[in-house]
């Protein structure tokens, strides 16, 4: 059985998903400060399964140990965090709060209970301004925001964990932008009030909830003058964690995946991309740059290609109609 930590959450649903259909068992932890509970009945008629799950905060300890003994945890995934860089700089007790102690309590319980396997989710963050691209795992690391430094602590902790443990075995995923939806259009992103990302506040203006897309920046060295991201499909990125567990399942040892695909976009060819899907809906204007972005971000896949065998194979084309189809269906706001 596998533990979901934010299991409810955007990337934890669609990695629900694939897990059952590789045949894994799962059980869901979430507190619901970021996701619906309807996201479970979601899944239920995606997988055909009704996946158990526990309403609950991952530094609960009782509760996460009372999880341990019912079933047996062969592994934890730990998607739950708070993951806004805008709203960490702000609240930063809050972000060190929940993510490190998050991590720390559900570290102890697997030591407790000898659960040796353990999946983290990580982000392209960690690489802050990168020199040369592509991003290769052995890049230096950095941070720039109380966010991005909850992800390169846990990085940190789990090293040194693994110094005084090396029967662990724990992959670090550095996730680089996931867009895109499930083909059913039941699941997708969907955040609480006006979206901080590109893609979530495209498919709001295309569906006439915004009015028009501010394009930060258009003044970068760059093809077009605005910011290259490495776009990857919920689902591909999914597909990820179910090789990442395979991996632990050989015994890896501590092991560093970038899960992205190779391709920079800028943000107005994922513009032209979704009017392409959408029949020219999208209005946008040029704003200033946004504070603290980079000018280019693209993942070398190369390593997780060859030692996981992960090949990221969803189109932009799909991952623009998946994303509308999720707003057009879903959302209500
Ligand atoms: P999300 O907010 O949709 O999912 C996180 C889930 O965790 C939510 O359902 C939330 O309710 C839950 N949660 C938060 N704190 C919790 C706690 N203490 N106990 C129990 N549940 C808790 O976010 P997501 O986009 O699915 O991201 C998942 C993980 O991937 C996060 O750790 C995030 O930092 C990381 N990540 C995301 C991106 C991205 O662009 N979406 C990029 C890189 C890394
Ligand atoms: N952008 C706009 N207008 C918007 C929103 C974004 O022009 O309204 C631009 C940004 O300037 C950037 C690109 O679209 O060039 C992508 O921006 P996002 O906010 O969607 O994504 P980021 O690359 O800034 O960051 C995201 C997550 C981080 C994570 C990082 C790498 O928010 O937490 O991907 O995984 F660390």
């Amino acid at each position: 059985m596998i533990l979901l930590t934010g299991g409810l959450g955007y990337i934890g649903s669609h990695t629900a998903v694939e897990l059952i259909e590789a045949g894994y068992d799962v059980i869901i932890l979430d507190n619901l400060s970021n996701s619906k509970i309807e996201v479970l009945d979601s899944l239920k008629q995606i997988t055909g399964k009704k996946i158990p799950f526990v309403k609950g905060d991952c530094q609960n300890e009782a509760l996460v140990e009372e999880i341990f003994t019912n079933n047996k945890i062969d592994a934890v995934v730990h998607f739950a965090g708070f993951k806004a860089v805008g709203e960490s700089v702000k609240k930063p007790i809050e972000y060190y709060d929940n993510n490190i102690n998050s991590t720390l309590a559900l570290l102890r319980v697997m030591k407790k209970f000898g659960c040796k396997n353990f999946v983290f989710s990580s982000s392209a963050t960690v690489y802050g301004r990168a020199e040369t691209m592509p991003i290769y795992e052995d890049f230096p690391t950095s941070a720039t925001n109380p966010y991005g430094r909850t992800k390169l602590f846990i990085e940190e902790i789990l090293k040194d964990l693994y110094v005084a443990d090396n029967t662990l075995n724990i992959a670090i995923l550095r996730y680089f932008n996931p867009i895109g939806a499930h083909k059913s259009g039941l699941i997708g992103e969907d955040p609480n009030g006006i979206p901080n990302n590109l893609m979530p506040y495209i498919t709001k203006v295309a569906t006439g909830k915004l009015e028009k897309l501010s394009v930060y920046g258009n003044d970068y060295p760059t093809r077009d003058g605005t910011g290259i991201r490495d776009y990857i499909h919920v689902c591909d990125l999914a597909k990820g964690h179910v090789l990442a567990l395979k991996k632990l399942e050989s015994n890896s040892g501590l092991v560093t995946y970038n899960l992205g695909t190779g391709t920079g976009y800028s943000v107005l060819e994922i513009v032209n991309a979704f009017n392409q899907v959408c029949g020219n809906k999208v209005k946008y204007e040029f704003a200033p740059r946004r504070p603290g972005d980079i000018d280019v971000c693209y993942a070398s896949p190369e390593k997780a290609q060859k030692e996981l065998g992960f090949k990221a194979t969803h189109s932009l084309r799909d991952m623009c109609e998946t994303s509308f189809n999720f707003e057009q269906k879903h959302t209500k706001n």
